[in-house]
């Protein structure tokens, strides 16, 4: 497995697993109401499970799985999708605390551009290893 798809589906391992449990303990609070203020925990739930787990998941398998583009560099520079791992993470952790904070909104918006230009910089890097077979 490439060192980059190594990282991106670690990480994703990671929000899978305090994402869960997140989910668990709202679930037994729903069920066995003991902390109200556990409902608080839910956009950090769904902010660690839909873009921390599933979307850097399908990112680090995409890394190691799309064509090849040659011998040289074989899935091109690494540059775009160091910036998509650092600009998604960031952009979690900013919009999962811009839920705590009195005036969420810069630092929502905030979090969700990061989040943006890191599905931008992926796609920069998807883009041309997308082809049909037989084609390079
Ligand atoms: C990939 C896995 C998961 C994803 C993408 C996911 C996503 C979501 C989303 C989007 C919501 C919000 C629904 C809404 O606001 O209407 C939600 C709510 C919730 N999730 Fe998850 N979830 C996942 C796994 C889990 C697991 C494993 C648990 C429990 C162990 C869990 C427990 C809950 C609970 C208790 C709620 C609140 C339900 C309610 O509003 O009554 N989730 N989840």
């Amino acid at each position: 497995m490439p060192f980059l798809s190594l990282i991106l589906i670690r990480t994703a391992l990671l929000y899978l697993a305090i994402g869960f449990t997140l989910g668990g303990l709202i679930l037994l609070n729903k069920a066995v109401p003991f902390q109200p203020a556990l409902w608080r925990l839910l956009p950090l739930h769904v902010e660690f499970t839909l873009v921390g787990w599933i979307i850097q998941f399908v990112m680090g398998a995409a890394y190691w799985m799309l064509p090849r583009l040659g011998q040289y560099r074989p899935r091109g520079s690494d540059v775009p999708v160091w910036g998509t791992i650092i600009c998604l993470n960031a952009g979690i952790w900013l919009a999962g605390i811009a839920t705590f904070v009195s005036s969420p909104f810069p630092l929502e918006m905030a979090g969700r551009m990061l989040e943006f230009a890191a599905i931008v910089l992926f796609a920069v890097h998807a883009w041309p290893r997308v082809r049909p077979f037989g084609e390079g």
